[in-house]
């Protein structure tokens, strides 16, 4: 319904500019809000749509943020981030992925995405080619076509355990592919590359000019297998983009930080495009973002245990549901169960467990044409509510199949 103060028709034609068509979108928030619609007509719905904690940011990292406030880090900072953060975030990246870096190498900004965003204008012209994941996370695919590249999808399979073949990337690359995004632990599928996998991409990248994305926002998240970064392979330092930031390790996403680790020239760039978008990440948040990589880090580690163990009595239970079969996540926390089987497409199925056994999760195909045939519950959710969930979908197959 049109509000009183908004006419229902305008005699001004909306003239989007075109690129507008091809920019995509994140399906997680849509459903969110289709099930929000659902609960304000009284249904009760188990939310495994959103990738997010639901714990709370630590306790330190909030007071260190409420301390910024008053003690009036409310003002503009630097572009690229405070050289407190970004010198905490070059020496947390130097321990952690094995490879010197150093403060003028960090470009905070706003959320892991922004990175997406920004790597992806600042690299990608007409015409080139980006190999992303896929099913992956649906924020690449949009960008590669937002800037008008040509979107080359590397199909995740899963009798691979959703890890990337590499004899098929290699046979992707042509003289016109520019950038190659990897994101490990994976979104939507759980899949963690091994070491062994990593090496390999970089043997099959050889020593051709193109640039890696490495999307590891879930680095922290690893629960079988090892966290290996490219951007630690020999000759790959200079090529490597790092993805990662707070939103998911220290449950802060609406604090919205997030950082890129990269060549300190293309870093001056990512520079001028948060100059020209955002001025810069919001300076409380920064100064609570040096607490959470310097301070006490057992809550993150309560919340992965506590993730671990939701994994396991989620996907044991969707393993016991007609037409459900699920291999076990290695990483982040998701799980994305095939479901082939019950003989409905993703989306179908997705649709019908929202509206008719209250349980929002994700068609697989929200996250590329290789989603089909899967979908994605978010196991960031409590155990009460996850069982709930299996008891509904158990219900619902049991009547419907
Ligand atoms: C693979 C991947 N990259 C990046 C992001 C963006 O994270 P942020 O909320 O910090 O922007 C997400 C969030 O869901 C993600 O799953």
């Amino acid at each position: 319904m049109p509000s009183a103060a908004m006419p229902a028709t305008t005699q001004f034609e909306l003239r989007l500019a075109s690129r507008m068509l091809r920019l995509g979108t994140e399906t997680a928030f849509e459903v969110l809000n289709r099930a929000r619609a659902l609960e304000k007509q009284g249904k009760d719905i188990v939310h495994l749509e959103i990738g997010e904690p639901d714990f709370d940011t630590p306790a330190n990292v909030i007071d260190a943020g409420v301390n910024a406030l008053r003690k009036g880090w409310t003002h503009y900072g630097p572009a690229a981030g405070l050289p407190d953060l970004r010198q905490t975030i070059a020496e947390y990246v130097s321990r952690t992925r094995k490879v010197p870096v150093a403060a003028e190498e960090v470009v905070v900004v706003p959320g892991g995405k922004p990175i997406i965003f920004f790597t992806i204008l600042a690299l990608v012209d007409e015409g080139d080619e980006v190999i992303y994941p896929n099913p992956g996370f649906p924020i690449y695919e949009s960008m590669i076509n937002y800037v008008g590249g040509h979107a080359i999808p590397i199909p995740l399979r899963e009798e691979r355990d959703f890890s990337v073949d590499v004899k098929e990337l290699a046979s992707l690359i042509t003289e016109r592919t520019r950038l190659i995004i990897l994101n490990s632990p994976h979104n939507p599928t759980g899949g963690v590359l091994t070491k062994r996998d990593i090496l390999d991409i970089a043997d099959a990248i050889g020593d051709r000019n193109i640039m890696v994305l490495s999307d590891e926002i879930y680095s922290r998240l690893i629960f079988e297998g090892e966290d290996f970064s490219i951007m630690s392979v020999p000759g790959f330092k200079d090529r490597t983009i790092l993805l990662d930031g707070f939103s998911k390790t220290y449950a802060m996403t609406g604090w919205r930080m997030g950082y890129g680790v990269m060549r300190p020239d293309l870093a001056t760039h990512v520079t001028r495009l948060m100059t020209n978008s955002n001025s810069c990440t919001a300076s409380f948040t920064q100064i609570a973002g040096v607490e959470a990589l310097r301070g006490d880090q057992s809550s993150v580690d309560k919340m992965n245990a506590e993730f671990k163990h939701r994994r396991d009595v989620f996907v044991a239970g969707l393993n016991k549901i007609k037409g459900f079969s699920c291999r076990m996540p290695k990483g982040a926390f998701y799980a994305f169960p095939n479901i082939t089987k019950t003989g409905w497409s993703s989306k179908k199925l997705a649709d019908a467990l929202l509206e008719q056994a209250g349980v929002a999760c994700l068609s697989g195909t929200a996250f590329g044409e290789y989603g089909e045939g899967y979908l994605r519950f978010s196991v960031a959710n409590s155990l009460e509510n996850l069982n709930k969930a299996l008891a509904r979908i158990d219900e619902w197959t049991r009547k419907n199949l």
